[in-house]
């Protein structure tokens, strides 16, 4: 006879559920959404289904609808014209541009909501790069002070949590100064620290328009292949002040979640970044994957893995599920 067994312990739901590791609460998830100059916009992302650009005043409308079914962090992406752009990212640090004045009509609006940014140069570059450009080359200590004006821009204009997606070495550090410098010593910092130049960042870049003008971001995105260098990045990071330490992308990427929880003791967030979004929606649209099953097992594996807090563009049909 057997003596153990371990199907005894998935014999029924009630066990299942009594035994069950890891679960997934709404609590645990950042929205991404994406704002446009215009008004009464909403235009879905070609290769993000039900992935939408909104208009500031549509998005207000979305920010209320996800926020009534639980969800209580946001991160913002503008998407600007070619014409806003220029090689030093000029655009994101107008005090009158669209990305500040969205920012603060959520804030003032939605004082609750948790709200994240991302700085980087990317979306204002005519470079389309998330560094300044000279000769082909990104240059690092003479990003750090645009990066800087970025986030102090978007301090001051009711951000809870800077998002620094740059990957530039000394950024965290740089920023946490400025910041502080400026009396904004409770604006928290979630660091990409751990970003890799990955191919699953497509669809996002058609929805920003923000596809490099030339090249890749291999010098400053880390290679796929590298896990040792994440600890640098994290070491890096805490000291330098982070509050949160991000991993990026995350479904290719567990190992590397797994491995940064168990070496730093701050919150660990992971980016379900917007390929492995349209991988799933894309199997599902052709009746190849059940969607809802599939989205649900991605998420848990990330959370599985170690990652406390996601960012992904599921997050508003993961609430809806629960609803
Ligand atoms: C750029 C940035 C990217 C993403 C977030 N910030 C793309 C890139 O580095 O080219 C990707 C997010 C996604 O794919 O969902 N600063």
């Amino acid at each position: 006879m057997l003596i153990s067994r371990p199907r005894r312990n998935r014999k029924s739901a009630a066990i299942r559920d009594l035994v069950q590791e890891t679960t997934l609460s709404v609590n645990d998830f950042i929205f991404p959404m994406f704002v446009m100059e215009g008004s009464g916009i909403k235009s879905e992302i070609k290769s993000m289904p039900n992935i939408y650009r909104f208009s500031i005043d549509t998005l207000l409308e979305e920010i209320k609808e996800v926020s009534d079914l639980g969800i209580k962090s946001i991160c913002l992406f503008p998407n600007y014209p070619e014409a806003k752009k220029d090689k030093y990212a000029t655009e994101s640090h107008n005090p009158d541009t669209l990305y500040l004045k969205a920012l603060s009509e959520i804030k003032d609006k939605f004082p609750h909501i948790a709200l994240m940014t991302d700085v980087a140069m990317d979306p204002y570059s005519s470079d389309g790069h998330d560094g300044l450009v000279e000769n082909g080359e990104i240059l690092n200590d003479e990003t750090l002070d645009i990066l800087g004006k970025m986030a102090l821009a978007q301090a001051r204009a009711g951000a809870d949590i800077i998002g620094p997606s740059d990957m530039m070495d000394g950024r965290i550090g740089y920023i946490r100064e400025m910041l502080d410098d400026e009396g904004f010593t409770n604006v928290s910092i979630m660091s990409y620290s751990v970003k890799y130049a990955s191919a699953f960042y497509g669809p996002f870049r058609d929805a920003l328009d923000s596809a490099p003008k030339f090249g890749d971001k291999k010098t400053y995105q880390m290679n796929p292949a590298n896990v040792r260098e994440a600890l640098i990045e994290g070491q890096l990071d805490v000291a330098e002040g982070a509050d949160f330490l991000m991993v990026k992308p995350a479904f290719s990427y567990l190992d590397v979640i797994k491995t940064m929880a168990d070496n730093f003791d701050l919150p660990i967030a992971a980016y379900n970044v917007s390929g492995e979004y349209a991988m799933i929606k894309a199997a599902a649209q052709n009746g190849w994957l059940d969607g809802d099953k599939a989205m649900l097992e991605m998420l848990l594996s990330i959370k599985r893995a170690g990652a406390k807090i996601i960012l992904s563009y599921f997050a508003k049909e993961f609430a809806l599920l629960k609803k």
